[in-house]
C-alpha cells in the first residue's frame, strides 16, 4: 500500500546537539531524522537558547519571519525565526527571542539552582510559535509533535484554533518523555497563554491542578493522540499516583489512546566499532579490545586499574528519578566488594556533595566527575564492565542501552522502558544485564552481588556480553510505529474538548 508522505512540525525544548539536559534532545535530534527515512517531511522546532552560537552552526534568520510581535497580557515580546543548514531530510528552525532564551540554563537558573521564574513565558512562546511558524512559512502540517510540558501547549493552541476554522488538518500528538515534570505555573499564568485558556481554567479543569496552571496537564487533555516512550512506562503512569504523579486519573480517562513505542539509539553516534571517543574501538569478536577502554577510564578517573575488579559505570542527571536515594547507602558495600566505580553526572548540589565526599574517603574505589562531558560518556559506556541505572522510575532510559550496545551489562531497576530493555541473566533464553524490581537498597546490592560474582565466571561474562551487543536498538521499527501513530491521528477525527 502506498502511503501517503506526511508533514510533520516536531517540536521540542531540547535538540542535539545544539541543547541538552538529558535524553528528550538525543530523541530530538534521531527520532526526526528517522521518521523522514520513512518518507515524512519534517521540520523541527526549538528555542534558540543563548549559548546555540549562530556562527557555528550556521544559523541564518528566515525572510519574512524576523519582527513578530507576542502579546502576553501586559507584556509584549519581539520573536523571530532562523534556520540551521539542512540535515539530511531534516529542518531545523529555531525561535529567536533574547529576552526569553539568552540565558546560561535550559529550565534552571545555575545561578540559583531554582527553575527561571518566567518558564512560562518561555515556553508558551515555544507552542505559540509552532502555530506561527506554519503561518508564516504557509505549510500545513499534518502532524504537530509536541513534547513533555514546554511544548504540550501548542496541542491547546491547535484545539482552539480549529474552532476558529484554522489547522482543520492538522492533528497533534504529544509524546510524555517524564511525566514528573509538569510545568505548573500559579494562576496568573493562565492570561498569558492566550486563545481564552481561561475559560478551560477551573477547579478541575483541563488547564487546573490544585491551584496551579499545569501546561502538561493542558496537553494530555487536548492533544489529539498521546504516546509515551515504553509500554511499561504506559501502563505504569495510568496505574498509580507513585508513577503518573497526580495525573494518572487523566491518562486513564483517556484509556487505550495512551500508546508506548521504545526510544532508540543513534547507533551511528554509539557504535563501539567506530566511536572516536575510545581509546581503542572494538566489536562483539573484540572484546579484548574493550579492556583497552577500562584501562584508559581507570587512568583518566585516578583510579588503578585491575582486570579481575569490575568497574561500575554511571552517567546520569543526578536528580531522584535516577535512584540515588538507594544508592547511597549501600556504596561502601559495594566498595567492599571488591568494585570500583566512576561516575560522571550533575543535577542535585546535595547529591553532588555527597558523591565529593565518598570520593574522598574511597579515593581508590570511586571517582566523580560532575559536570556534563560528552567524550567522557562514551569512554564510561565502553570502559566500565557494569553500568548501574537502579531508577525509581524510567519512562524509557537510553543509557542502559548505550551500555548494551558496548558489552557493558547493565544492573537495573525493573521499571519503565529498563524492563522493556533488560533481560536478566537469569533468564533461559539469555540475559542482557541483571534486573530488581523492588525499589530498596537492598535488593539493589543483592543484584550488584550477583552481577559482581558472575563476572568472575569470564566464559559466562562473555556470553552475556554477547547477548547484549547483539540487541536490535535502532530506530527503524520504532520510527515505523511513530508513522502508524500519525496515519491513525489523521484518521480520527479531531479531538474535542467541551
Ligand atoms: P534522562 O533523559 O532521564 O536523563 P536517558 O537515559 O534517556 O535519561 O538519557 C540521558 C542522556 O544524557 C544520555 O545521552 C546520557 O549519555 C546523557 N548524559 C546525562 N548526563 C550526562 C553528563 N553528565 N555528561 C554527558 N552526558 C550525559
Ligand atoms: C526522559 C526520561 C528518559 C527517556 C528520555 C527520552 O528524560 O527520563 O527515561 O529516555 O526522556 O524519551
Amino acid at each position: 500500500m502506498s502511503r501517503a508522505a506526511r508533514r510533520v512540525l516536531f517540536v521540542s525544548s531540547e535538540v542535539a546537539p545544539f541543547s541538552k539536559t538529558g535524553g528528550l534532545a538525543d530523541i530530538s535530534a534521531a527520532l526526526p531524522r528517522a521518521l523522514a527515512a520513512e518518507g515524512c517531511e519534517l521540520r523541527v522546532l526549538t528555542p534558540r537558547y543563548g549559548f546555540i552560537n549562530r556562527e557555528q552552526h550556521g544559523i541564518r534568520n528566515c525572510d519574512g519571519a524576523t519582527g513578530l510581535r507576542a502579546d502576553f497580557r501586559g507584556r509584549s515580546l519581539r520573536f523571530g525565526f532562523s534556520r540551521a543548514p539542512r540535515t539530511g531530510d531534516v529542518e531545523t528552525y529555531f525561535v529567536e527571542c533574547d529576552p526569553l532564551y539568552d540565558r546560561p540554563g535550559l529550565y534552571v537558573d545555575p545561578f540559583t539552582n531554582g527553575d527561571y521564574i518566567d518558564n512560562d513565558y518561555r515556553f508558551i512562546l515555544l507552542s505559540r510559535a509552532a502555530l506561527q511558524l506554519c503561518r508564516v512559512t504557509d505549510w500545513e502540517p499534518d502532524v504537530i509533535h509536541c513534547n513533555d510540558w514546554q511544548s504540550a501547549l501548542a496541542a491547546f493552541l491547535v484545539s482552539r484554533k480549529r474552532g476558529a476554522g484554522a489547522f482543520a488538518r492538522t492533528r497533534t500528538l504529544l509524546t510524555i518523555h517524564n511525566i514528573a515534570y509538569h510545568g505548573l505555573f500559579g494562576p496568573e499564568s493562565v492570561n498569558r497563554i492566550g486563545d481564552g485558556a481561561e475559560r478551560f481554567y477551573f477547579p478541575g479543569g483541563p488547564l487546573e491542578f490544585y491551584g496551579h496552571v499545569n501546561f502538561l496537564k493542558a496537553g494530555l487533555e487536548f492533544a489529539d493522540m498521546l504516546n509515551t516512550v515504553s509500554p511499561t512506562y504506559a501502563r505504569e503512569i495510568q496505574s498509580s499516583y507513585e508513577y503518573g504523579y497526580g495525573l494518572e486519573a487523566v491518562l486513564h480517562a483517556r484509556g487505550d489512546s495512551v500508546a508506548g513505542i521504545l526510544n532508540g539509539l543513534d547507533t551511528d553516534a554509539w557504535n563501539p566499532a567506530t566511536d572516536a571517543h575510545l581509546a581503542a574501538t572494538y566489536d562483539a569478536n573484540a572484546l579484548e579490545n574493550k579492556e583497552r577502554n577500562k584501562l584508559a577510564l581507570c587512568a583518566r578517573m585516578g583510579l588503578s586499574y585491575d582486570a579481575s575488579v569490575p568497574l561500575f559505570g554511571s552517567v546520569s542527571r543526578i536528580a531522584g528519578q535516577k535512584g540515588f536515594e538507594i544508592l547511597i547507602p549501600v556504596l561502601s558495600d559495594i566498595f567492599h566488594l571488591p568494585a570500583r566505580m566512576v561516575l560522571l553526572g550533575s543535577g542535585d548540589p546535595h547529591l553532588e556533595h555527597v558523591f565529593h565526599e565518598f570520593a574522598r574517603l574511597y579515593p581508590d574505589r570511586f571517582a566523580v566527575r560532575i559536570g556534563y562531558d560528552e567524550g567522557l560518556a562514551h569512554l564510561i559506556e565502553a570502559g566500565a564492565d557494569i553500568f548501574l541505572m537502579p531508577s525509581k522510575y524510567e519512562p524509557c532510559g537510553l543509557n542502559q542501552m548505550m551500555s548494551m550496545r558496548y558489552g557493558t551489562l547493565p544492573v537495573v531497576r525493573a521499571t519503565g522502558g529498563l524492563a522493556d530493555t533488560v533481560v536478566d541473566a537469569a533468564d533461559a533464553a539469555g540475559g542482557t544485564g541483571f534486573s530488581f524490581r523492588e525499589y530498596r537498597p537492598d535488593a539493589l546490592l543483592q543484584t550488584v552481588r550477583r552481577a559482581v560474582k558472575t563476572f568472575r565466571d569470564r566464559e559466562r561474562w562473555m556470553a552475556l556480553q554477547r547477548n547484549a551487543m547483539a540487541q536490535d536498538f535502532s530506530w527503524a521499527q520504532s520510527a515505523r510505529r511513530y508513522r502508524e501513530l500519525y496515519d491513525q491521528c489523521l484518521r480520527n477525527p479531531p479531538r474535542v474538548v467541551a
